[in-house]
């Protein structure tokens, strides 16, 4: 139903070719363009429209993005500093992870405009710290619930937050038995995945269902649909959106909130690797880069999909099938660290660049730290005594400082 992305620009190949290899260049133009069409879409709408970091968390562009999003939303606490201090100051923050530490409450509650719990027992957990700082606070806070609707619509089970057994939200069985939802304002789901219009639609039909009655409450004045609207392809009803959220924002008098990543950052940016090895073995033509699926490009593994992988010099795109056909491999001795198999119409040379397409969501916070989680510490524990050594820590600067390189300090 979605076409496929547009082939990288002549400036794109340009660039390929200047970077050192392996690189991701940004298309600060794509991202711009991406943006407007959010900004429309929330102006018209009266949708609050937040960048998802979890899918772009590049602070550079934080500036240029807030000048159209209204901030962005974080899945925890690095997340939530991250947007802080690099989005406008104006910008909202709004958070939800699956469940949080007692440490990571007190770090978020300055940072957050917006609290969103998984489950009831983390609300009951954290509520009385929760309303004693909204007490205390000058700036507005507000604590909503992530809800399940039970309603899938994605065809991959690994992005289906309501799959049977789900940990992500709370089910409408579970609010009705809720002892209190005192304190709670907003609720809060994200079910899709690169999805259109309609499934929105047929969603939210689930989530009125269930959660209708709650909606209706006054004390609820906020609604978040969560991220998967591929807002910014050609072929999304946008117009049905707008609709959407001015129905939902009339029949219950609350803000509606959408929290897109991919729609933010799509087609805006390639992966450059360049050849090392051509290494034939049974029959299979590997071509080695010095980039790696698993290290780099794991959705690639996990989806699993296969990025449209182009030569640089040329432009020309990997076929299906064709007269000279490649394994496109990473560099890692991961066995299966496979890009996939291309074809093109003459012979791989060493030496020369692939660039793959539309890598700039997702691929580059998977190469770094994915939803800002908190790399475990590494201890050694000594074979003459039972005192712990730490070997390697990871702090908010190791985050932040893989995510912005001062060239000139080196
Ligand atoms: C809670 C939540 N919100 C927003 C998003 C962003 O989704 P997308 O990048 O598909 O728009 C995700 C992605 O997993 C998510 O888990």
């Amino acid at each position: 139903m979605f076409s496929d992305p547009p082939d990288p620009s002549d400036r794109l190949f340009s660039a390929a070719q200047q970077v050192d290899s392996p690189a991701f260049i940004i298309d600060e133009g794509a991202l711009m363009k991406n943006a407007g069409i959010l900004q429309s879409v929330a102006q018209q709408s009266g949708a609050k429209i937040v960048l998802a970091q979890k899918a772009f968390a590049q602070p550079q562009l934080y500036p240029i993005l807030g000048r159209f999003l209204h901030g962005a939303c974080a899945s925890g606490v690095w997340e939530a500093r991250l947007a802080r201090e690099n989005f406008p100051a104006e910008a909202e923050v709004i958070t939800c992870a699956p469940a949080y530490s007692s440490a990571d409450i007190t770090e978020l509650l300055p940072l957050s405009d917006h609290l969103d719990f998984n489950s009831l027992t983390q609300w009951k957990r954290y509520r009385e710290q929760c309303l004693q700082f909204q007490k205390e606070r000058n700036r507005e806070i507000r604590f909503g619930l992530r809800i399940n609707p039970e309603f899938s619509t994605g065809e991959t089970p690994l992005y289906d937050p309501c799959a049977p057994g789900s940990r992500l939200g709370t089910t409408a069985d579970h609010l009705k038995r809720a002892e209190s939802l005192e304190g709670i304002s907003g609720l809060h789901f994200h079910t899709l995945c690169e999805q259109g219009f309609d499934d929105l639609a047929r969603t939210v039909q689930a989530v009125e269902e269930h959660f209708g009655w709650l909606l209706a409450q006054p004390q609820i004045t906020y609604l978040n649909l969560g991220g998967g609207h591929w807002i910014t392809k050609d072929e999304y009803d946008r117009e049905g959106l707008i609709s959407l959220v001015q129905r939902l924002r009339l029949d219950y008098a609350l803000e509606v909130y959408l929290e897109p990543g991919e729609a933010v950052t799509i087609h805006s940016g390639i992966l450059v690797g360049t050849i090392l090895d051509l290494h034939e073995s049974g029959g299979v033509n590997n071509a080695i880069l010095d980039l790696s699926a698993t290290a780099h490009m794991p959705d690639v593994l996990e989806m699993p999909y296969r990025p449209e992988a182009f030569r640089v010099a040329g432009q020309e795109k990997g076929e299906e099938k064709g007269a000279h056909t490649y394994r496109l491999t990473g560099n890692t001795c991961l066995a299966g660290d496979q890009i996939g198999d291309y074809s093109y119409s003459t012979p791989l040379q060493i030496g020369e660049r692939i660039c793959f397409n539309d890598m700039a969501h997702y691929t580059m916070v998977k190469t770094t730290f994915f939803n800002g989680v908190r790399h475990p510490t590494i201890y050694l524990l000594p074979a003459a005594s039972d005192s712990l050594q730490v070997l390697r820590e990871f702090s908010f600067q190791d985050y932040v400082s893989l995510k912005a390189v001062d060239k000139e300090s080196g």
